[in-house]
């Protein structure tokens, strides 16, 4: 399979995992060689609940038994889109209460970037240097990486950066800015929390001046940081938050939400300001109302942090600097690249996934599952060290 893999699918880097997967549940996948992989990656993550959680499955069938797609958004009530965006509304603070479904998150940043402009009338995004939005072209402007840019330009301008953290730079955000956007927690960047009230900060210099506050939730969010939202931990709410991810179960999906008196900007001068044939598809929404109802009714969400804790006291090694980030959202800061680049593939020879953060090249990337059992962890982490033991003894 890995063969026509390669030649009939479009690749995204020379040297792919190359897993040949045959079958996923719970916390393992496993592969046409026979082998099982303990995943701490989820799909980068995405699958909150583990591979094919029971629920989750049991609402794909049967609402596969009912109907699949029937109309673009936006015309139709269909009851598990209309279900999950009351049951989100219901669990997020004021003024969060409108959903808007699509298909991706960067499709969600696209929504929240148009919201903010055509609400405020102003054009100027700003952005944090160091951060990852998505990679169509509207949140690859918000990507300062000029490598990355450069072959793409043209991009969407008024698109200035500021640093993450940095309170000097929130003298930037001035009468002309329609938004600033900042992942809740940053991710690529190496699981950077906010520090020192900062995201306080920067909601009440956007508020002094009439701009928006856009939080990309799309890997903190639901549940992984022991919260249902990363913002909910820093005492802050956004006027506009962009989700995906985790909220599917493993199916594709997005959205943003925001006060209704915001949204309904969108459906007025010009009507339809924005549209989408598939946002709210009936077979995703139902599987994201049970990963909702499921990280709502059961103890993940406290889990996640008791989890955290094991992790930390497990990763404990001359050769990992730091362990970053909140709840299942973890990164080990490993001596160097060359080490984190061994790390990661001599653990998928013993059977245990892991990942690359996007920009922070020291970074070995965790996070599992929120399903993830403690054994399950202590498995993982005792391979982890096992590698680094052998990476240190050949040094
Ligand atoms: C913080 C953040 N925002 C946006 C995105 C883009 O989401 P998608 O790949 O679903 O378009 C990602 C994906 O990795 C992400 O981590």
């Amino acid at each position: 399979m890995n063969k026509d893999f390669i030649q009939y699918q479009a690749q995204t880097t020379p040297h792919p995992l190359g897993l040949e997967v045959i079958d996923a549940k719970g916390s393992y996948v496993y592969t046409s060689d026979g082998q099982k992989h303990l995943d701490f990656v989820a799909g980068v993550s995405a699958t909150s609940l583990g591979h094919c959680y029971p629920a989750v499955i049991k609402a794909i069938k049967e609402q596969a038994d009912k109907y699949l797609h029937v109309m673009v958004y936006g015309e139709y009530a269909q009851a598990p889109a209309v279900e999950f965006s009351k049951l989100l509304a219901q669990n997020l603070p004021n003024p969060l209460n409108k959903v808007y479904l699509v298909n991706s998150g960067t499709e969600a940043i696209e929504g929240s970037l148009k919201l903010a402009r055509r609400a405020t009338r102003r054009t100027q995004i700003l952005a944090a240097k160091n951060a990852y939005h998505g990679n169509t072209m509207g949140s690859l402007s918000l990507m300062n990486f000029e490598e990355r840019q450069k072959p793409f330009r043209p991009l969407v301008g008024d698109v200035d950066f500021i640093e993450f953290n940095n309170e000097e730079d929130l003298n930037q955000i001035t009468e002309k800015t329609a938004a600033v956007i900042l992942e809740t927690i940053q991710g690529g960047g190496g699981f950077i929390q906010p520090k020192n009230n900062y995201l306080k900060k920067v909601k009440a210099r956007c508020e002094a001046v009439g701009a928006l506050l856009i939080l990309d939730e799309i890997q903190p969010g639901f549940g992984r940081t022991g919260k249902l939202f990363g913002f909910e931990n820093y005492e802050v709410v956004p006027d506009i938050m962009a989700i995906g991810k985790g909220m599917g179960g493993g199916l594709p999906v997005g959205a943003f939400v925001a006060s209704e008196e915001l949204m309904d900007l969108l459906s007025d001068k010009p009507k339809m300001g924005h549209i989408t044939t598939f946002g709210g598809n009936p077979l995703v929404a139902a599987a994201c109302h049970a990963t909702l109802k499921t990280i709502l009714e059961t103890a993940l969400m406290a889990e996640t942090l008791e989890k955290e804790k094991r992790f930390r006291e497990l990763l404990v090694h001359p050769l990992i600097n730091e362990v970053r980030g909140k709840g299942l959202m973890l990164a080990a800061i490993v001596d160097s690249e060359e080490i984190a680049n061994q790390v990661i593939l001599d653990c998928k020879e013993k059977g245990l996934i892991l990942f690359w953060l996007l920009f922070e090249k020291r970074a070995v990337r965790i996070t599992p599952p929120l399903t993830i059992s403690m054994e399950e962890i202590e498995e993982g982490c005792g391979i982890i060290i096992d590698v680094l033991n052998k990476i240190k003894n050949n040094a």
